[in-house]
C-alpha cells in the first residue's frame, strides 16, 4: 500500500512510539548512526512516518507543501487549540488566515511592541534578589507569556487578566514532563473522567480558560476599540470577501493558537540561550563588549546618553549569532511539522504514496558534521563565518508553514536577553551539564537551567 519505504526501523510500533514520546532525539541519533539521512518510522502499524535529514530532500519537501496535508498531520494538537487552529487548517483557509494574523508579527508593526517587551523583562529581572537562586526557564515563561498576553490578547490589567495568567500558566504546565505530556499522545489517556483524572482537570481548566476568553471578547464588542494595536481586536475587525466576520470560536481557538505556539517556544529557547552565555564567560565577555558599545547605559536608565533603540540591538551581529546557535542547538520541535502525502509524490529518489508522512527533522539536519562541525559545542561564531541556507538551518520550519512569529521570536529573544544581561550579573546554579526533555509537543531544558544573580549592573 505505501510501496517501497526508506529504511524501515523493525521494532513494534508501540515500542516506536514510546521512544518518541520519551526520548525523540536519542531515537533519532540511534537510526541516523544505523541508515543515514532518510529512514522511516512507525509510531501507529498503519502509517508510516519517513524522518528526512537531507537538506536536497527537505528543500523538494518544502517547495511543494501544497501536495501535502499538514493541518491534518497536527490533528494531535486539536485537543488543545481547538478545530480552527491556524496549524490544523490547510488550504485556501489556511492561506486566508494566515494572511489576516501575520502583519502584527512582522514589520514596523513589530517595533511597536519592543518597548513593551524591555519594560516586562526589567520588571521580571528587578524581581531577582542577590544570592537567590531561581529556575530560568519559569523567569522566561513569565516574560513571553506576559509580552503575549499584552500583544496577543491585548490585557495587562483587570480582574480578567489577574485570573486568565494563573489558570493559563498551570494549564499548560500539565504536560512539562515525558510522563505528563504522553497524554497528548495516547488517545487511551484522554478520558475526561471528572477532576482526579490528568485528563480530567486539563479539560476543567481548558474550559475556564474559554468562559474567560468568551467574556473578553463579548465586552469588547461593547467598547470603543480606537487606538488597540492588540491582535484579538484585529481578529474581531476583519471581514472576509463575503464581509462574514470571524466567529467567536473561530477567534478563541486562534488566541489560544498563538499563546501556545508563541510562548512556550520563545521561553524555553530563552532559557537555553541563558544556559550557553552563562557556561562559557567568553560569550558573555563578547555580548556585554558588543551590547556596551551601543551606548554607555546599553538599556534603561537613559540619563547617561542616548538609549539604544530596538531596532540597533536587534541588528547585533554576536547577539544574532547567539540566538542562532542557540535554535541550532536546541530546537524546540523535535521536527517541523508533519507533511502527509496527498497523492504521490517523489522526494529524494523515492515514490511515496497517499498516506505517507514526511517529516523534514530540524535536530538531525542541525547536528550534521558536514554542515556544522563539532555540532555539540555551542559556538556562535559559525554563524558569523558562514552563511546557512533555509533548508540547512530551519529552526523555524519552512515552506507555506514556515513559524508566523519567526521575526517576531527572535526580536523578542534579542530585548529580553540585551536587558537581562546589561541589567544583572548572572552564573549557573549547578555546573552540571542540562539535558533535554520532553515538555508536551516541545523539547525544553531538564530542571529548567538554575541560575544565581551575583550582583547588579
Ligand atoms: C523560539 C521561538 C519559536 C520557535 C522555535 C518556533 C518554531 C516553529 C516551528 C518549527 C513551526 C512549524 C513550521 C513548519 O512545520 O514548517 C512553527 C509554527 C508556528 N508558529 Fe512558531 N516558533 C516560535 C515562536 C512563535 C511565536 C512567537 C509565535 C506567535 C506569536 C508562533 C506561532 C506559530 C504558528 C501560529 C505556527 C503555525 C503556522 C502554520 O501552521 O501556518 N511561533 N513554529
Amino acid at each position: 500500500m505505501f510501496g517501497q519505504l526508506p529504511n524501515c526501523i523493525p521494532s513494534p510500533s508501540w515500542w516506536q512510539l514510546i521512544r518518541w514520546i520519551a526520548d525523540p532525539l536519542g531515537f533519532q541519533d540511534q537510526y541516523s548512526r544505523k541508515y543515514g539521512d532518510i529512514f522511516t518510522m512507525w509510531l501507529n502499524p498503519l502509517r508510516p512516518y519517513v524522518l528526512i535529514s537531507n537538506p536536497q530532500a527537505i528543500q523538494e519537501i518544502f517547495s511543494q507543501d501544497s501536495k501535502f496535508t499538514i493541518g491534518g498531520g497536527n490533528i494531535l494538537a486539536e485537543p488543545l487549540v481547538g478545530q480552527n487552529s491556524l496549524m490544523l487548517l490547510d488550504g485556501d483557509r489556511h492561506r486566508r488566515e494566515r494572511k489576516l494574523l501575520m502583519p502584527p508579527f512582522h514589520g514596523d508593526r513589530m517595533l511597536i511592541y519592543s518597548q513593551q517587551i524591555c519594560q516586562v523583562a526589567e520588571q521580571v529581572a528587578s524581581q531577582w534578589q542577590v544570592g537567590q537562586v531561581f529556575v530560568a526557564r519559569t523567569a522566561m515563561q513569565k516574560i513571553s507569556l506576559e509580552i503575549i498576553l499584552q500583544v496577543v490578547f491585548g490585557l495587562s490589567e483587570g480582574k480578567r487578566y489577574r485570573q486568565l495568567k494563573p489558570l493559563l500558566t498551570n494549564w499548560i504546565n500539565m504536560t512539562d514532563s515525558p510522563l505528563r505530556s504522553s497524554m497528548l499522545f495516547l488517545q487511551v489517556l484522554q478520558k475526561d473522567w471528572g477532576t482526579w483524572t490528568p485528563w480530567g482537570r486539563m479539560k476543567q481548566r481548558q474550559r475556564q480558560i474559554h468562559e474567560l476568553l468568551q467574556a473578553e471578547i463579548e465586552e469588547r464588542r461593547t467598547q470603543d476599540s480606537t487606538g488597540r494595536t492588540d491582535v484579538l481586536n484585529l481578529m474581531m475587525a476583519v471581514r472576509d470577501e463575503d464581509g462574514q466576520a470571524m466567529t467567536d470560536t473561530e477567534i478563541r481557538d486562534e488566541l489560544l493558537t498563538l499563546l501556545l505556539a508563541g510562548h512556550e517556544t520563545t521561553a524555553t529557547t530563552l532559557a537555553w540561550a541563558l544556559y550557553e552565555i552563562h557556561r562559557q564567560p567568553y560569550v558573555r565577555e563578547k555580548l556585554l563588549h558588543e551590547l556596551d558599545s551601543l551606548g554607555s547605559d546599553s538599556l534603561g536608565d537613559d540619563s547617561l546618553g542616548s538609549q539604544p533603540t530596538p531596532l540597533q540591538i536587534a541588528q547585533l551581529p554576536y547577539l544574532t549569532a547567539v540566538c542562532q546557535e542557540t535554535l541550532r542547538m536546541y530546537p524546540v520541535l523535535p521536527a517541523v511539522f508533519p507533511r502527509i502525502v496527498q497523492s504521490p509524490v517523489e522526494i529524494a529518489g523515492y515514490r511515496f504514496e497517499a498516506g505517507t508522512t514526511l517529516m523534514p527533522t530540524i535536530y538531525l539536519v542541525h547536528y550534521r558534521e558536514d554542515l556544522y562541525p563539532n555540532p555539540h559545542q555551542f559556538r556562535p561564531e559559525r554563524f558569523l563565518e558562514r552563511q546557512y541556507s533555509a533548508f540547512e538551518y530551519f529552526p523555524f520550519g519552512g515552506g507555506s508553514r514556515r513559524c508566523l512569529g519567526y521575526a517576531f521570536a527572535q526580536l523578542e529573544m534579542k530585548l529580553v536577553l540585551a536587558t537581562i544581561l546589561s541589567k544583572s550579573q548572572l552564573v549557573l546554579a549547578e555546573n552540571k551539564p542540562v539535558k533535554l526533555q520532553r515538555r508536551g509537543f516541545t523539547l525544553a531544558p531538564m530542571g529548567g537551567v538554575r541560575l544565581v544573580m551575583t550582583g547588579k549592573r
